[in-house]
């Protein structure tokens, strides 16, 4: 491409590949992208339906700017005044507006690897200094300074795709150590019963993302949000598209935060069906990590993950395996219904 036109750093990056999503997806068993294997609460589809009218004359006028009312009910149900919550056209928006808000070209963006890559892409997008962290063995991040000045540092917990969550103590003591933004990945965080929100009171510089495609399966309908001080928030604020959620989002999602009844028994089931298959897999001599999150990472025997990725999707079963050194020994299985589970298992011991 003509460089003179372009960004030399957006001519020179490769984008980020997201997970596989097959054109006849209803022909496959699909467990790649830790989306939720049940449909949202069916309040969502009235609110939707009722938002439109039979006309569909609501969508002649733009949405709530600010996404005023949803805020109120996320705020209410998490325990922070609206001014501490910014919604996102799914929470990978708010990452962006994040490194956008903290990060100039040439200053430094962290995360660990391995966690969730579109962080790095971000970063080049901005055209900042990448560095990434490793893990110790027991799961501690590796070398991490006394003092870290980078501008922002994002920490997945669960982390995806090892599933292992860090304490919160742990969180803690990271989030005294950055002089930059600490920004606590939530995506998984209702599937391990354990969360970071009590940091937000206690740090200035720690923000929290979340999103309702996994827990709240509406992974299609692009809704997430972070929760910060209000100095972050009107930060995010300046930078986001301002009417970032249409009127069909905005109204599903409060419909699904105000059923909890629906959201906590979906994720009771997809919990227990995660510690089936886990301990199912386990027992035909599979190393499975333990996960707080919708996934499982496993590893076969032979620790040829690939291997087994082919094997899978030649009998349409989707999983996602990382070409990554230190992950393509094992596989990413996101959990689907307790019937695909077992069929997955099964498969599974037929491949051996
Ligand atoms: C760790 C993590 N963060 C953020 C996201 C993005 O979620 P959203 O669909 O809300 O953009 C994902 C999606 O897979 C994820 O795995």
């Amino acid at each position: 491409m003509n460089t003179k036109i372009l960004r030399p750093n957006i001519d020179e990056m490769t984008g980020y590949t997201p997970g596989f999503q097959p054109p006849d997806i209803a022909s496959w068993i699909k467990l790649n992208t830790n989306e939720n294997p049940y449909p949202p609460s069916p309040k969502v589809k009235d609110a939707i339906l009722e938002e439109l009218g039979s006309s569909g004359a609501s969508l002649r006028t733009y949405p709530s700017a600010s996404s005023e009312k949803l805020r109120k009910v996320a705020g209410d149900l998490y325990g922070f005044d609206p001014s501490w919550i910014i919604m996102a056209n799914g929470s990978d928006e708010a990452l962006n507006n994040l490194i956008r808000a903290s990060a100039a070209e040439g200053e430094e963006v962290a995360y660990i690897h391995p966690s969730y890559s579109y962080y790095a892409t971000l970063a080049e997008i901005q055209g900042a200094k990448i560095r990434r962290f490793g893990l110790t063995d027991q799961f501690r991040i590796a070398d991490f300074p006394g003092r870290y000045n980078g501008k922002i540092f994002f920490v997945t917990t669960p982390n995806s795709p090892l599933g292992f969550s860090f304490p919160i103590d742990y969180l803690d003591e990271i989030a005294s150590r950055c002089d930059g933004l600490l920004v606590i990945d939530e995506a998984y965080a209702d599937f391990s019963g354990n969360n970071a929100l009590e940091l937000v009171k206690r740090h200035k510089n720690v923000v929290i993302t979340r999103t309702l495609s996994k827990s709240y399966a509406l992974a299609g309908m692009r809704l997430g949000f972070a929760i910060a001080r209000p100095e972050i928030i009107s930060a995010l604020d300046k930078i986001r598209d301002h009417y970032n959620l249409d009127r069909l989002a905005q109204a599903a999602c409060i419909a699904a935060l105000q059923d909890q009844t629906y959201f906590s028994e979906k994720l009771a089931q997809v919990i227990a069906t995660r510690d089936f298959f886990s301990s199912e897999l386990q027992k035909a001599g599979y190393e499975v990590l333990d996960s707080g999150g919708n996934f499982v990472f496993a590893s076969p025997s032979d620790l040829n993950g690939r291997r087994v990725y082919d094997a899978l999707y030649e009998r349409k079963i989707l999983v996602r395996h990382f070409t990554d050194p230190l992950l393509k020994h094992g596989l990413r299985i996101s959990i689907g219904t307790i019937e695909e589970m077992k069929h997955t298992l099964s498969t599974l011991k037929e491949i051996g």
